[in-house]
């Protein structure tokens, strides 16, 4: 497989990781996943649209838009791979560890291209999730790199038997660990607001822009734990993890128990478009 670091396409074992990239010491630096279907990548504007939001969010200097346009055709040229993702990130740069940006320093990008399994079938199923603390910054909107309180819930959740962890703060349903949280409630959606408090996620939005072509009424307004608790329907989505149903909330059944008829219509007009 062909990777690239800092300027280079190589073979993965023949690339070495410069220790002073910033990436390491700091988490200094944001990242996007991508998704490939049929040889087409999902959604790329919107993903290099956020990318480099979240690069300005953070002052990285110094990285063009063609730039990242070429490694990812790069890459898709040097790998066979139709059906996967790409996972890219952006660090400030190679320098000795001053926590002061570096200065006349470019930024380094990583990027490879890896196969992923189709989703749908294994969304045919539910998951569990558990709900954890949202003690994460209040820059949730940048994809840092920074990810340990993530890495964190979502071990705990790992450990419960759970697939995902879903953050509260002070009791208001924010966002999952590397997902974002819809309910359905008397036949409207629930998403929480795209605000400095979740990440806005690419197949949040594609959700949305679904739920406007079915119809469906959506408030993009945040919701409690006793909501989360009481709903309807609750799902999960992410660029990998696509549109995921959610049949248990800390132990307890969600509505009926089994998928609802909104997860399944929005799953069936997600996979529409991504065929
Ligand atoms: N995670 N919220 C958080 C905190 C995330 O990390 C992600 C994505 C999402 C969903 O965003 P999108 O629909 O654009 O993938 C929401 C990626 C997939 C990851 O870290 O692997």
């Amino acid at each position: 497989k062909i990777s690239y670091y800092n300027g280079e396409f190589k073979q993965d074992a023949d690339i070495s990781i410069d220790y002073n990239d910033r990436a390491f010491y700091f988490g200094d630096g944001v990242y996007e996943v991508i998704r490939l279907y049929n040889g087409v990548f999902y959604t790329l504007e919107a993903h290099i649209d956020r990318l480099f939001r979240s690069i300005e969010k953070i002052g990285i200097k110094g990285i063009e838009r063609n730039e990242i346009m070429e490694i990812i055709a790069g890459l898709q040229q040097q790998n066979q791979i139709s059906n996967g993702y790409i996972y890219l990130q952006v660090s400030r740069g190679i320098d000795g560890r001053n926590h002061s940006f570096p200065v006349n320093t470019p930024p380094v990008v990583m990027a490879y291209m890896n196969t992923i399994e189709s989703s749908a079938a294994q969304n045919e199923e539910g998951a569990a999730i558990i709900t954890s603390e949202d003690y994460r910054w209040l820059k949730c909107d940048i994809k840092s790199l920074n990810l340990l309180p993530n890495v964190l819930e979502k071990q705990r959740a790992v450990e419960q038997g759970a697939k995902e962890a879903v953050l509260h703060r002070n009791g208001t349903v924010t966002e999952g660990t590397s997902t974002n949280v819809f309910i359905v409630k008397e036949g409207t959606l629930y998403t929480h607001p795209a605000d400095n408090l979740i990440l806005n996620g690419i197949t949040r939005l594609s959700v949305l822009e679904i739920a406007d072509e079915l119809e469906v009424p959506v408030k993009e307004e945040s919701f409690t734990l006793a909501d989360l608790a009481a709903a309807d329907e609750v799902f999960i989505t992410s660029t990998t993890l696509e549109v995921l149903a959610v049949d248990s909330v800390d132990g307890q059944a969600v509505g009926e128990g089994l998928k609802g008829p909104m997860t399944m219509r929005i799953q069936e007009a997600f996979q529409k478009k991504t065929q």
